[in-house]
């Protein structure tokens, strides 16, 4: 093993270890590397790693297109509303870490599980995914507070901190199930009548737009739970209930905070999991063994057209697994970023200083046949523990909703919502595609989204 090599392998056992551990300063190779202190916050441990630049390869050593490459790929190529194809695309022609240009903008592609877990576990311990001065100058401007997707630092930590709780344990989501049901009654009713006023009384057309209105009823929801606040609080009773009460009455965050947390929140989940919901009744339209093989089980678990309750989704593992197989075929958010803000970054044999911007490929990480065979294709079965199909891959092979401290806030609310809408309309229809229909490919806006209206049949079950 050469020492560059040695060295790198060491320097990544720390990284590894770093979550369990604090590691000692140690030399080798003649190259010194300090661990600095060790805190902890949250999951996230942070080690500042001095090392001497010029012993690793840097950006400039890296290859990627220019600025007029890229021109040429948007543009002449057709890739502008398919940065998610140009991933996969620039992976096969630069291998999977590469330097994009263009602009003002210099960015590092990491596109292997490997490397993004490099990236994550070095994130620091208050995570940022790009400067975004418009956005913020904006709300300056007008005086509004910032909300959980832009703010950075004690700020981020403090708003993350008080929403964390409600969000991210399953026992107080689980409390949420009641209000889903209520509105995927709704989404259930208004399927019922758009079947029925179709022509063939069967075809939904443009089924993402339905389910977008089904995340936006949310909107109507909190609208309600304000107004009935207000009354409380002007009849001088005391606050009680949920997750919006406990926002407004917990006194950690101002007034202006919890508006903006709360349009953030529901901004987050419309358009992701409406679109998420579309990708998965279009595979499985096109997959009758596998809309099967889910009908089964939920029949199973809730026999009789039962509302499935929190504590019956343990017992719904293809359930989970068809939501997961669609998020790793349609990463609704194909790339994110890192904005190294507290340390130098050191991938592989590479080192970046602070403010590097990294890019994590997501979809180039799931669609990738190393990890996961056939990998264009939906099989449900690989995400199965026992099955056949099921096989070991990285844990950073497919992460929808990021992983690590600034993870997706929303993942348990976002998955509790798709279980209950997918199981329910299992339960009621077959779905079918369209006779003679092409297949639809995703496009990305900020989002990946389809790229042209998906229309379902849904035939009533007996
Ligand atoms: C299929 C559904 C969803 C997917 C795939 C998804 C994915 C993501 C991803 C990838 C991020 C960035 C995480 C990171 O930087 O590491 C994120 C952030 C976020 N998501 Fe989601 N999301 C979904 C649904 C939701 C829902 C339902 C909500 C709200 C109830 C929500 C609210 C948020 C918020 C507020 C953030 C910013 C968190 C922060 O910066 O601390 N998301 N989401």
């Amino acid at each position: 093993m050469c020492i560059l090599s040695a060295v790198t392998r060491t320097l990544r056992l720390t990284v590894h270890r770093r979550q369990t551990l604090s590691v000692d300063g140690f030399v080798s190779g003649g190259r010194r590397f300090k661990s600095g202190a060790s805190k902890h916050v949250g999951q996230n441990w942070l080690t500042t790693i001095e090392t001497t630049p010029g012993k690793y390869k840097t950006i400039d050593d890296l290859r990627g297109p220019s600025l007029a490459t890229t021109v040429y790929w948007l543009f002449v190529k057709g890739y502008a509303d398919k940065s998610h194809a140009m991933q996969v695309e620039h992976k096969k022609l630069y291998g999977p870490i590469w330097r994009s240009r263009f602009g003002p903008f210099d960015v590092v592609n990491v596109a292997s599980p490997e490397l993004i877990s490099q990236v994550i576990r070095q994130e620091g311990r208050y995570p940022v995914r790009t400067e975004l001065p418009h956005w913020k100058e904006y709300r300056d401007m007008r005086g509004q507070a910032y909300g959980l997707h832009v703010v950075t630092g004690l700020q981020w930590y403090r708003i993350r901190s008080v929403l964390n709780p409600k969000m991210l344990k399953l026992a107080e989501v689980s409390a949420y199930a009641p209000v889903i049901h209520q509105v995927v009654g709704d989404l259930l009713q208004r399927i019922e009548r758009l079947r029925l006023r179709s022509q063939d009384h069967t075809t939904v057309p443009d089924l993402t737009a339905e389910l977008y209105k089904f995340g936006f009823e949310a909107q109507g929801l909190i609208d309600h739970k304000l107004a009935q606040m207000d009354a409380q609080v002007l009849a001088g009773k005391k606050l009680d209930g949920m997750y919006l009460t406990y926002l407004l009455s917990c006194d950690k965050l101002t007034l202006g905070e919890v508006y903006i947390s709360i349009t953030e929140l529901l901004l987050g989940g419309v358009d992701t999991t409406s679109n998420t919901l579309s990708w998965a009744l279009y595979q499985l339209a096109r997959d009758a063994a596998s809309q099967d093989r889910l009908y089964r089980e939920i029949v199973s678990v809730c026999p009789g057209r039962q509302q499935p309750r929190s504590e019956d989704l343990s017992r719904m593992p293809y359930l989970k697994a068809v939501i997961k197989e669609t998020l790793r075929m349609y990463p609704v958010v194909p790339g994110n970023g890192r904005l190294t803000v507290d340390n130098d970054v050191v991938l592989d044999n590479y080192w970046f200083p602070k403010k590097t911007q990294f890019h994590l490929c997501h979809y180039a990480a799931s669609h990738d046949e190393g990890e996961f065979v056939d990998a264009e294709s939906f099989r449900p079965e690989r995400w199965l523990r026992g099955d056949p199909e099921s096989y070991q891959h990285h844990p950073y092979s497919s992460i929808p909703f990021g992983m690590g401290v600034r993870a997706c806030v929303g993942k348990r609310v976002a998955e509790l919502e798709m279980y209950f809408a997918l199981s329910r309309l299992i339960q009621h229809y077959e779905i079918q595609p369209e006779d003679g229909a092409p297949t639809t490919e995703p496009k990305t806006r900020t989002l990946l989204i389809p790229s042209k209206p998906i229309n379902l049949r849904f035939l009533p079950r007996a």
